[in-house]
């Protein structure tokens, strides 16, 4: 099956990110044909500055290598060194209703936190459409937050076939849930635009310095306390075995435990957790020319399937008709 993602380029990853995206996009190499990439075209939306946009790319790369993405086997690359995507969103826009996109509910959330109504951000769902439709993915993983994204392509690419014949694959959303939202340091979701977060390759002091100053309510030590509504704890079940973590509720619950104990266990976990990748990271950063040519291998290997496809929806929709 194709599978296909995207992960915007907006910084280092945190665990957030790895919890509720990547952890799964890794997961699905094994039994699929996976294309994921880099949506650069997509971060200029919010107009970052130039030097960012290209470190944050390489970044998210390095991480993605580092935690086991097989690039022999899974198409990686940067989005924008596929301008064919850029083509096919046009002849997209040309079959989407208007009402479809100022239904979109990521406009007027990203709108509401002050970004900039650029027109790129009202047809950012076209280019990722295209974005999809172009690899005639059938699978698309995504957080709950980019459901509707997905229900856009697919009205967008039902209309197009209908149009202009069966071109576009139809594809299905795969929501992934196997994790709730993954609270920050302040309780909050852990999000790059809310500073809270902990990144996955950031140094293990650090790591260990902001868990322990996870908010966490002011129940006394000897009281006992609910672990559902503790942030450390929601941590915790993402690193801790079954076992552990049964044991760790009944402490909760049973009172006479501090919250800086859980914190301290939690450190040792997520630091465990991601040791082994470590090294791989600094290897990584250390040859940066080797991350170019895996992000070339990558483009090159997506746009041999961009090209023939965009070619199909020009030859659908009357376009180079008179050269034969
Ligand atoms: P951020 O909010 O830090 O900018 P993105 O919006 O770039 O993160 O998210 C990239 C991917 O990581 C998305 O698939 C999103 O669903 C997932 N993700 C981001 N933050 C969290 C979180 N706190 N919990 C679970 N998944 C998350
Ligand atoms: N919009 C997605 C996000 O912000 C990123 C993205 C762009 C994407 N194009 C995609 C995800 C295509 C899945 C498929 O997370």
């Amino acid at each position: 099956m194709r599978v296909l993602s995207g992960i915007q380029p907006s910084g280092r990853l945190h665990i957030g990110n790895y919890f509720g995206a990547m952890r799964q996009h890794l997961q699905l190499q094994a039994e699929n044909d996976c294309f994921y990439f880099i949506a650069d075209y997509h971060a200029l939306t919010s107009n970052p500055s130039p030097a960012d946009v290209a470190q944050h790319t390489l970044d998210v790369t390095m991480d993605y290598v580092a935690l086991g993405l097989d690039t022999e086997k899974t198409v990686f690359w940067r989005q924008s060194d596929v301008p064919e995507v850029t083509e096919l969103t046009w002849l997209l826009s040309c079959v989407t209703p208007m009402g479809l996109l100022q239904r979109c509910t990521s406009y007027k959330d990203k709108i509401a936190q002050g970004l900039s109504p650029n027109h790129g951000l009202f047809a950012y769902p076209v280019l990722q459409a295209a974005d999809i439709l172009i690899y005639k993915s059938d699978l698309v993983p995504v957080g709950a937050d980019q459901k509707q994204h997905i229900e856009v392509t697919r009205d967008i690419a039902i209309r197009f076939n209908n149009a202009y014949g069966e071109v576009f694959t139809v594809p299905d959303e795969h929501i992934i849930e196997s994790v709730a939202v993954v609270p920050g340091t302040d309780g909050q979701k852990m999000s790059k635009s809310y500073g809270n977060t902990i990144e996955i390759f950031e140094p293990e002091d650090s790591v260990r310095k902001k868990i322990m100053r996870i908010v966490t309510d002011s129940t006394p030590v000897e009281q006992p306390k609910d672990p559902d509504k503790c942030n450390v704890f929601a941590l915790l079940k993402l690193v801790a075995s079954a076992d552990e973590l049964g044991e760790w509720d009944s402490r909760y619950r049973s009172g006479g435990m501090g919250y800086s104990e859980a914190k301290k266990r939690l450190a040792e976990l997520l630091v465990d957790y991601f040791k082994p990748y470590r090294q791989k990271r600094v290897d990584l950063e250390n040859d940066i020319g080797h991350v170019k040519d895996l992000l070339a291998d990558g483009a090159r290997r997506a746009k041999a399937v961009a090209a023939k496809t965009l070619a199909e929806a020009r030859k659908a929709v009357g376009l180079g008709a008179c050269y034969g």
